[in-house]
């Protein structure tokens, strides 16, 4: 099988890639990937020469059409994908998820290729603490940020495209990842550099927000699932029931790391921050017979920090621009 994974130098996209490798070797990989400031050639040094990079954009037609002329089936994670870089500059948000989305359904369209649309539970809006019900695939979308919006314009389209032109396509919502290759603006990476590099770590409003989080090598399980035998234009929720609250995190963070509880900092809130998201897996469980196997999630923050640790020369070189950029924002 030739499998074109668009956005293979990010967080899910690298992880994709190695996860391939170990559990499809007789896949043949191409990565298209922009290489914004969130994709990373050092996050496929692993690969080797197992995989051709493409260094170009999903919103360029021409190169699209050739990449996916060329292949049997499109794994789609290339996003902009951090909330508050959303906030304070939607427009990328809009040309990547919306019209880079809108550039690969054509081509798929045309080859007649088959497609699995990568998104996230955040579409849906959120819930209160106490709701009962968590996101399934039949939630209405509600989505709150320039994010999420432009995240659930790239579903919509792609729900459009399977009715009128019979696309082939697939489309996962998933809870928040956490492994390793994750950039470290994101929540979980940021606190663990922090401690790592002496400053305290920072917890946005009260902390009582809860986030579903699931190790990234559950999410390409079932990612992988879906590819082999998912209903063609079906749509599945991952999440492996890994609710934690913002606070309880950085509370486990500093445990693991040798800390005291009470050293981090209460910042500034995210505007329009959404207070909690929680996935209802049944589904895919179900049908597919999927199951996260990294099920404790103490387990799996202590081999992301050990990752880290090991790794400091795949993010250090990132940290005081990151900082820098979060401090004006008084974050
Ligand atoms: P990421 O930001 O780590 O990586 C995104 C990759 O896409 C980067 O390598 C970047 O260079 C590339 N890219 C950006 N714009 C591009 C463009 N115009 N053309 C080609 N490549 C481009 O993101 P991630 O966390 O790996 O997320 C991957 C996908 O999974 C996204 O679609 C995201 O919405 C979805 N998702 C993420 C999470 C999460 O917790 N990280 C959860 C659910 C769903
Ligand atoms: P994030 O990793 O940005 O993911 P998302 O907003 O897409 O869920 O943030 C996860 C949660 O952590 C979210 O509630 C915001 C919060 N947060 C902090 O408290 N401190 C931080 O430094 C960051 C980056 C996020």
């Amino acid at each position: 099988m030739n499998l074109l994974v668009t956005g293979g130098a990010g967080l899910i996209g690298s992880n994709v890639v190695h996860y391939t490798l170990r559990h499809r070797p007789q896949c043949r990989i191409t990565v298209l990937d922009a290489m914004t400031y969130a994709g990373s050639q050092a996050s496929l040094a692993a690969a080797g020469n197992r995989v051709e990079l493409v260094v170009g954009r999903i919103e360029d037609p021409a190169l699209v059409d050739r990449l996916v002329a060329a292949s049997d089936v499109v794994v789609h994670f290339a996003a902009e994908s951090h909330n508050d870089n959303s906030i304070s500059n939607p427009l990328p948000f809009v040309t990547t998820n919306v019209v880079g989305t809108f550039t690969l359904l054509e081509a798929v369209r045309k080859h007649k290729k088959r497609l699995h649309h990568v998104s996230t539970d955040e579409v849906f809006g959120d819930l209160e603490l106490d709701d009962p019900e968590r996101f399934r695939e039949t939630t209405p979308y509600n989505p709150s940020s320039p994010y999420s919006a432009t995240k659930a314009g790239s579903d919509l389209l792609v729900k459009a495209w399977v009715r009128t032109f019979k696309v082939n396509a697939t489309i996962s919502n998933c809870s928040n990842n956490y492994g390793p290759y994750q950039h470290i603006e994101k929540f979980i990476p940021r606190q663990i550099t922090n401690v790592l590099g002496g400053r305290k770590p920072r917890l946005y409003g009260e902390g009582k927000n809860v986030r579903d989080w699931i190790h990234v090598d559950d999410h390409n399980a079932a990612v992988w699932a879906i590819l082999e035998r998912g209903q063609p234009g079906g749509y599945y929720m991952i999440g492996a029931d890994g609710e934690q609250n913002n606070k309880a995190v950085i509370s486990l963070i500093l445990e693991l790391m040798g800390k005291p509880a009470d050293w981090y900092d209460h910042v500034n809130d995210r505007p329009g921050h959404d207070l909690r998201y929680a996935i209802d897996a049944a589904k895919i469980r179900r049908e597919l017979g999927w199951t996260p196997r990294y099920t404790t999630f103490r387990d799996g923050l202590a081999a992301t920090i050990a990752w880290y640790r090991d790794n400091t020369a795949w993010w250090q070189p990132l940290k005081e621009a990151v900082e820098a950029k979060y401090a004006k924002q008084g974050q």
